[in-house]
């Protein structure tokens, strides 16, 4: 089998751990005699598979009881459309760090009020907007952030200023890539493909007394978040085996990695690695403002596309994958997820300084 650096933004590697134990697993799972994905979500089984995921993520992140754990389908993009359904009554501050939020504001704006509260539209979001508190409107109900922008690879250091409004956040990029005070947050949501598991599970996490300040006019039980609440997420039939992975995801981080301060530093590593080379390069740059820089997404330039592309197309031939920029951007972008290995880094980093040398 050849081995390869996968260094997708998403859907994204996954540890060697998970998918083996999930392998070893697939034909017979916990003595069921069969596959979780054929179990019926009714099942002893699966609910016990269910449970124990959730109380993985709750011991992960420390997550107190005033917080729901809920597994939904539909992706970031469908909480781009149901926090406004639920939650804009009178308006929301939304901070624009480029297309995730871009996405969020047109689909609040069709389903209420919304204030710019900060934008770094202007430097092509290489920066995460400072905002104080004057800058947000007084009458709106939440301000909500995409934490990581995985396009274009800047992260929030601090959170916002909020007083007397929620705080609603898309991790998708950033979950459990450090350690989580979700006490910070009345919501948070992350598509599962880039740190938690296989594409097709949204984990969201909720504080409970949101939930009493809902729309009274959300259109469909599926839209609702309460729905998943008082269902345990089993309103409809869940995606069971995304639900399984997850579980297996936080299960290595838990027990193999050691919890989410571990994985922490072995990001940092990772990150350390590639910005150091970045940094001293005369080939590459990574055009983000320094302090705003993201853990796991780097995107980086030769600065002449032709050179891009030659990079690009070498380092497929040599093993990297999916170093391609988003199509919005171009470039070059590695994403170092968790599920990433430090000698993937490494390598990566040798890789660079040889073609950079060859080219000099
Ligand atoms: C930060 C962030 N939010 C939301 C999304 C959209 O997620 P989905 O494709 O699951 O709808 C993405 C996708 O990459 C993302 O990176």
């Amino acid at each position: 089998m050849s081995k390869v650096y996968n260094f997708s933004a998403g859907p994204a590697c996954m540890p060697e751990w998970v998918l083996k134990t999930a392998a070893d697993e697939m034909l017979d799972a916990r003595g069921s005699g069969m596959s979780v994905m054929e179990m019926s979500h009714r099942s002893k089984a699966f609910e016990s598979i269910l449970q124990e995921t959730k109380d993985t993520i709750r011991r992960l992140a420390s997550i107190p009881e005033d917080y729901e754990i809920l597994f939904l389908q539909g992706g970031g993009n469908l909480q781009f459309s149901m926090v406004p359904m639920n939650f804009n009554k009178n308006g929301a501050d939304i901070i624009n760090t480029g297309q995730w939020t871009k996405k969020a504001i047109a689909e609040a704006k069709k389903l209420g009020r919304v204030h710019l509260a900060g934008d770094s539209s202007d430097k092509t979001f290489t920066y995460i907007p400072k905002i104080t508190q004057e800058d947000l409107d007084p009458d709106t109900d939440y301000v909500y952030i995409c934490e990581n922008n995985t396009i274009y690879g800047t992260k929030y250091k601090n959170l916002p200023p909020h007083e007397g409004k929620r705080l609603i956040a898309d991790l998708s990029s950033c979950i459990f890539t450090e350690p989580l005070d979700v006490t910070q947050y009345d919501m948070i949501f992350a598509g599962a493909q880039k740190n938690l598991g296989p594409a097709g599970v949204t984990l969201v996490i909720i504080k409970k007394d949101l939930l009493d300040e809902q729309r009274d006019d959300i259109p469909s039980a599926m839209l609702d978040y309460k729905t998943y609440v008082d269902h345990d997420s089993m309103y409809n039939t869940p995606p069971t085996y995304g639900i399984y992975m997850v579980g297996l995801v936080c299960k290595w981080l838990e027990e193999q990695i050691g919890g989410l301060e571990n994985m922490e530093k072995i990001n940092q590593e990772k990150a350390g690695l590639l910005y150091d080379y970045l940094d001293n390069s005369k080939m590459f740059s990574n055009p983000v403002a320094v302090e705003d820089r993201s853990l796991v997404n780097i995107p980086f330039v030769t600065g002449d596309p032709e050179l891009d592309k030659e990079f690009i197309a070498k380092a497929k031939e040599a093993g990297f994958e999916n170093l391609k920029g988003h199509r919005t951007v171009g470039g070059m972008r590695a994403s170092i997820y968790n599920a990433m290995p430090v000698e993937g880094v490494k390598a990566l980093v040798d890789f660079m300084k040889a073609f950079e040398e060859e080219h000099a």
